[in-house]
């Protein structure tokens, strides 16, 4: 077994690591532990950003090496939970098929395969309208506002429970359990029996997720703008992994962020106990990321003469802001 590197931080539920996940999963620490491996990886995009995304035709290739350690990582009901946007074809209005081709891969894996046990779709309401050129240009095509969520187990029946994440019952439904609901056969053929009666407390929610990405004005982003650290560009919303932590695990389980970039999936977990593991390859992010923690007590915020900082116990390095400046002292 290859030794582990040192954690980047630590918090009462979680271990944060600077590396590639590929690296650091192979040194078999982790091998069986995982409950569910919830993550956001770089999707394959035609303009590179910073943070290694691989171009579509290459995508599938790439993943493979990821896709065998999380195999050996998950326990045998654990899940691997992947948010995936689209991306389209260069120079013309068409789709890519990058996000389905891996469905496909990671379900025929020999020796590591995947179950697909349902795929999930993420609407957010405030997505921008783009590509321009298709959508605000020539107006071609519609605005692209869905990511697709694939939830894979390694076996047929993984850990689940939707009784955690239950809906609130619409105002319809609840007028019908209390006028009470008289069985029949509906027109479609349908057998309502009088079990449809019966309150759950909540409606079982579809696999169509409704959540909007609209944070700008977050304690993550205003430390990260104080510190002068960029924020990570593709964050997930907090509701994306909460949903699935709550649906897959129970306090004190065990999740996986290989791709942790500001480590919104610790985050959920620490507020939910459940332990987890973040790795991220850019320091930049991870250390931003370490703000998330502030108020589970990694660091202060103190005030002095109008100056603001927040101080990392561990790392013991602490970030100074004025009006005009930003300053980084070692003590
Ligand atoms: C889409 S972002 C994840 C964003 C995250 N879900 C959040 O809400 O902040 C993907 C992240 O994966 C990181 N990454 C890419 N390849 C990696 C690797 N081999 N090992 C660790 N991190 C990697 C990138 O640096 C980037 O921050």
């Amino acid at each position: 077994m290859k030794p582990l590197p040192k954690p980047y931080y630590t918090t009462n539920h979680g271990i944060a690591y600077l590396g590639d996940s590929r690296e650091i999963l192979a040194s078999g620490a982790f091998d069986g532990k995982a409950d569910l491996i919830m993550t956001s990886p770089p999707f394959a995009l035609r303009r590179k950003k910073q943070y290694g995304n691989v171009e579509a035709d290459k995508y599938v290739a790439w993943f493979m090496d990821f896709a065998r350690l999380f195999h050996s990582i998950l326990k045998p009901q654990g899940s691997l939970v992947i948010d995936i946007g689209g991306s389209w074809n260069q120079g013309e209005p068409t789709r890519s098929l990058y996000h389905y081709e891996l469905l496909i891969e990671l379900c025929k894996i020999p020796g590591h395969k995947f179950y697909l046990a349902q795929e999930f779709y993420w609407y957010n309401p405030s997505k921008l309208p783009s590509p321009a050129e298709w959508v605000t240009v020539r107006r071609e095509r519609v605005k692209d506002a869905v990511n697709c969520i694939w939830w894979f187990s390694k076996e047929p029946h993984p850990k689940a429970d939707n009784r955690r994440v239950l809906k609130p019952y619409s105002e319809s439904m609840k007028e019908l359990l209390q006028r009470g609901y008289k069985p029949q056969l509906r027109p479609s053929g349908h057998d309502i029996s009088s079990k449809f009666n019966r309150n759950h407390n909540g409606a079982i929610p579809p696999n169509l997720l409704e959540i909007a990405n609209t944070e700008s004005n977050s304690r993550y982003l205003r430390a990260c703008r104080q510190a002068g650290l960029p924020p990570n560009p593709a964050r997930y919303p907090h509701g994306l992994p909460e949903f699935f932590i709550k649906f897959l695990t129970e306090p004190g389980d065990l999740v996986l962020d290989p791709f942790a970039g500001s480590n919104v999936t610790g985050e959920v977990c620490e507020r939910l106990g459940r332990k987890w593991i973040a790795i991220e390859m850019i320091e930049e992010y991870l250390k931003g990321s370490k703000f998330r923690f502030d108020e589970f007590c990694i660091g202060d915020w103190f005030e002095r003469s109008g100056q603001k900082a927040f101080l990392l116990r561990e790392s013991r390095v602490k970030y100074e802001s004025s009006k005009s400046q930003v300053r980084k002292k070692r003590h």
